[in-house]
């Protein structure tokens, strides 16, 4: 059986206060009810990284949104990799949709972010997705296998092995408006016959493949019981500790 992992992004949410009540909420209740060998991420903001690591507990692992390409120097304003894991963190988020549209990240871009989180021993969280036209122009397929090909399948076997997928439509980030079990499985699938083909079929069938785009408390169970579907990349319903428990509970 594959990992089951639902990850939470909590994006640019959240004053220090909420950050540490939101992660004392959710560790204190994996403790007092273990949620069965499901892995849990948050990824709060930067600022929050090294204080949510101290209150998170062992039941939940700790990522970043984001992380420079390079490993120091005079790059004022970002925040490396390296940094991210002396502060605790295990995962960075990379790829991002927020990120490609917002901040002109490309995959050639990303190729060095990849390469500088794996260097400083993260794990990958890599995104991708297709826009609401792309879907209707009925590209999206062809459109994920280059995201995949230009973005994530220059890693070496060995660092391909780090790698968790979270396929997120930008449709469905943040609309309230979902894919369906069946589009949800459908590009699941795919992207797992892409890996398939780019590594071998063992990669395929272990590498995790998490859902992300208005995932929440009420549809969490009906798109995490599709064959393909290991789990979540969670945003807004990530920010109530009940609604992202109950998420938690939904395998
Ligand atoms: O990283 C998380 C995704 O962008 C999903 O966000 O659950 O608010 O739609 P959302």
């Amino acid at each position: 059986m594959r990992r089951q992992i639902v990850a939470g992004n909590w994006k640019m949410n959240k004053t220090y206060p909420e950050a540490l009540a939101l992660v004392t909420e959710i560790a204190t209740d994996l403790q007092n009810n273990p949620a069965n060998g499901v892995e849990v991420i948050v990824a709060p903001p930067f600022p929050f990284l090294a204080a949510v690591n101290e209150n998170k507990g062992a039941n939940i692992q700790l990522s970043a949104q984001n992380c420079h390409q390079k490993e120091s120097g005079a790059f004022t304003g970002e925040v490396s990799a390296t940094m991210l894991k002396s502060v605790g963190c295990e995962y960075v988020i990379l790829g991002h949709s927020e990120r490609r549209q917002y901040f002109q990240e490309d995959n050639q871009l990303l190729e060095q972010k990849l390469k500088a989180a794996l260097a400083a021993d993260l794990k990958p969280i890599f995104c991708c997705g297709e826009s609401l036209e792309q879907r209707e122009q009925e590209i999206h397929f062809d459109f994920i296998a280059q995201q995949l090909k230009e973005g994530l399948f220059h890693l070496s076997n060995e660092e391909f092995d780090q790698v968790i997928i979270a396929y997120e439509p930008i449709w469905a980030i943040g609309t309230g408006r979902t894919a369906s079990s069946e589009q949800a499985q459908e590009m699941h699938e795919f992207i797992r016959e892409q890996v398939s083909r780019a590594y071998d079929a063992e990669a395929a069938s272990k590498t995790p493949i998490l859902y992300g785009g208005s995932c929440n408390a009420q549809n969490a169970k009906e798109l995490f019981a599709c064959k393909d579907v290991d789990g979540g990349l969670i945003g807004g319903a990530a920010l109530k500790s009940a609604d992202f428990l109950t998420i938690i509970r939904s395998f």
